[in-house]
This record gives C-alpha cells, structure tokens and sequence, in this order.
C-alpha cells in the first residue's frame, strides 16, 4: 500500500516536471499580457460553476487554450491554461481529503494535467494541419481542430485514470462506448467555441474576444442553474411519490414503478424525449389524489362500501386539482394524464367517461402501466397474479379497458425487454 503511495506521488512528480520541462523549451512567452490577464480572469470566472450533463461535461478551459494555441505558441498557451484552470474550490476539496503536503502535490500535478493536454492537443492540430495560417475556411483546419479537442478531452482522460488506478488499485478501468461518445458530445461545442474564439481574436483583437468569452460563460452559469432548478424539481418529485405510497405498504414504489413503466412504453410509442420524459415526471404522480383518501379506506383488507369506492375514485379528480393550482410547474397535457387516468377505452370509466381517444394519450398509456402494476404485485385483499395470467388479463380487456394498440405494444415490447 505504501508503495502505491510512492508511485502514485512520483507519477504526479513526473507530470510536474514533464509539464514544466515543456513549457520551458517551446515557450516564447509571446502571449501579450493583457491577452493572459483576460484568459486566466475568465476562466477563473467560468470555474464557478461546473456543468455536468448526464453525458456531458462543458469544458471551458479548452476553447481559451484554442486560441492562444492558434495565435502562440504551446508552452503559453499551455501555461496560461495551467494558471487559468486553477479553482479554490478545487483547493479546498483537495486539503478536506488529503495531508496538506499532498493537496498541494495534487493541486499542482492537475494543473500539469491541463499543461500536458494542451501539448498534446496542439501536437494532434499541427499533425493533420501542418500549415502556419489560420484559415477557417478550409474543411482540414476545422478537422484539425476537432481532432486537437479529442485529443485534449482523451489526454486528460488516461492521465487521471492513471493515477485513479495508482491510488485505488481496486479501480477497474472501463471504456464503455457510452463514455467514449460522451466526450466527443461534450468536446464539438468546445471546438465550436474554440473556433468562434479564435476568429474573434484574429479579426477584432482582445476586446472582441473577451466579449465572446463573456457570452459563453454567462450561457453556462446560466445553464448551471437551470440545471440546478431541475434537479431541485425532480427531487420533489420523488419525495411526493415516496409520500403517496406511504399512505399504503402494500402500494410501496407503485408510482416509481408505473412511472418507469410509463417511460418506457412512451419510448416503444416512440413519443419525442421531451415527453417520455414529462410523462414518467408526471406517472410519479398519478395517484397524488389518494393524499385525500383515508387510510382506513386505502389499506381495508375486506371489500369497499359503494360510498368508500366513491371516495377512491374521486383520487383521479384530487389529483388533478393539486397540480392545476401549480400552474407555472404543471401543463394541461399533466392535468389530463392525471385526470383521466381511470378513464377506460370503451368509455364506463371515471371521471368523465371519456372513450378511444378523446382520453389524452398520456393517461391511456398510464392507465395500462397502472394495471399491469396493480396487478403484478400484492394487494392487501389478494396475492400477486402471475405474469401469464396478468397478460391474459390485458389482452382480455384490449378496447374495453386499455386501448388495444398501446397493449399490444406494452405485451410485445416493453414485457419482452
Ligand atoms: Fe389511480
Ligand atoms: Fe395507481
């Protein structure tokens, strides 16, 4: 373990020194002051938040580094993105989790991350553009370019997994093709920025550029905390569906599981991501209405009196009223899919008794995953039905109950994945 410890330090002593040792032969310190002033300012600006997409990370630092790259020389520009990529936050984390000798062998060994990424970026740019000029125009300078962000995005990649695997040798290294496309997804927008950059520069100087900058850096804080809102959003949520199942054990994780399934036959409808993705938000919450049910009512073992199936039925009405007060979060087309999720295709169902397709789509999808799911699992006043038996049941009901077509999907694509 101790001489993990010791390859480890030492593998971050040799990116030190190789950076360095870099930057000192190829530089010619050519980037004017002012140029740095406001390249390292930026960035620093920029690290204040950090974007993290499902599959993408927005990087900042390259699309700076690009341009002093174009214009300079690489052990500046290396330099520069050195300095620039330098984050207190960073600092911070680094001391929280490591003896202060070795947060600042850490802090420095990714500042040489970056420095030695910007070297390799700029080798595979003049690889497969060996010409001086900038030229905008010409398809092989626009590869070049991208082909200098792979490289910068793949660099970084193996140099920290490197010294991941060096630090935790139970670390597994994994290539899955869904990392290797998310950082070519997260690396164009980079080289587009880079570009926009690069010609700013050229044509207008260092005020134009800035201004460029600037803009980007504001979409992504703006971005940041749209994302934010979001994440805030799905967390209730969540937290309102744990609290609808609560009021009955035997229906724990009921809406999670409808909404999953929901999400799922919306993607066989092929339905746009937009929707599949409103749609399982909104799945969590079809039931939102049983907050009003008793629970003596909800949880009755024995068959219900005709006025406590009343009271059940009306979850569905409930329901929609308490999104519909919330109008700036919920749309029509989520009041409809909780509303009429009861509503049955041949038009004996409640609310309204709606049939075919006056009911929305989103509820007749629901009304099916909410079957399957009632079915499938126990219930308080009977065992769970096997899958034959349930299918049997949903075919039975197919244009009575359910809409024949989305059965037929749900039975043949979604029970079969
Ligand atoms: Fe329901
Ligand atoms: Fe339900």
């Amino acid at each position: 373990m101790r001489l993990m410890r010791l390859l480890h330090d030492l593998y971050i002593a040799l990116l030190i020194a190789a950076s360095a040792a870099l930057i000192a032969q190829t530089s010619t310190w050519a980037v004017p002051l002012p140029t740095a002033i406001v390249c390292v300012g930026m960035l620093w600006i920029s690290s204040l938040s950090v974007i993290n997409l499902r599959r993408t990370v927005v990087v900042m630092v390259f699309p700076v580094v690009f341009v002093l790259l174009m214009k300079y020389d690489p052990g500046s520009a290396a330099l520069v993105a050195a300095l620039g990529s330098m984050s207190a936050q960073e600092f911070r984390i680094m001391q929280e989790n490591n003896p202060p000798l070795g947060a600042l062998l850490k802090f420095i060994g990714n500042r040489a991350v970056t420095a030695l990424s910007a070297f390799a970026a700029w080798g595979a740019f003049k690889l497969v553009y060996p010409h001086d000029p900038l030229n905008f125009g010409d398809p092989v300078f626009l590869l070049a370019s991208a082909a200098a962000g792979m490289t910068w995005v793949i660099t970084s990649g193996l140099i920290v997994n490197l010294q991941i695997v060096l630090s935790r040798p139970s670390f597994r290294l994994r290539l899955e093709p869904s990392i290797v496309f998310g950082s070519v997804y997260s690396t164009l927008p980079s080289v587009v920025m880079g570009l926009m950059g690069a010609a700013m520069y050229e044509l207008g100087g260092l005020l134009p550029f800035a201004v460029t900058q600037a803009f980007f850096i504001y979409n992504k804080h703006y971005t940041h905390w749209a994302m934010v809102q979001k994440e805030n959003a799905e967390q209730i949520n969540l937290a309102l569906a744990r609290i609808i199942d609560s009021k009955d054990h035997y229906t724990a994780g009921h809406s999670e599981r409808v909404a999953e399934l929901a999400r799922r036959l919306a993607e066989h409808c092929r339905l746009p991501r937009a929707d599949v993705e409103r749609l399982e938000y909104i799945a969590r919450l079809h039931d939102l209405g049983k907050i009003n049910v008793p629970n003596e009512i909800l949880t009755k073992p024995s068959a219900l009196t005709p006025s406590e199936f009343d009271a059940v039925k009306m979850h569905s009405e409930w329901g929609a009223e308490l999104i519909r007060g919330m109008d700036k979060i919920y749309s029509e087309r989520d009041y409809r899919a909780i509303l009429e999720h009861h509503e049955r295709y041949d038009g004996a169902g409640y609310p309204l008794g709606k049939k075919g397709t006056e009911i929305s789509l989103w509820a007749r999808i629901l009304c099916i995953c909410d079957a399957w799911d009632a079915m499938t699992s126990e219930r308080v006043y009977r065992p769970a039905l096997p899958e034959a038996e349930a299918i049997e049941e949903l075919r039975r009901n197919a244009g009575a109950q359910f809409d024949p077509e989305l059965v037929e999907i749900f039975i043949n694509k979604v029970l079969s994945e």
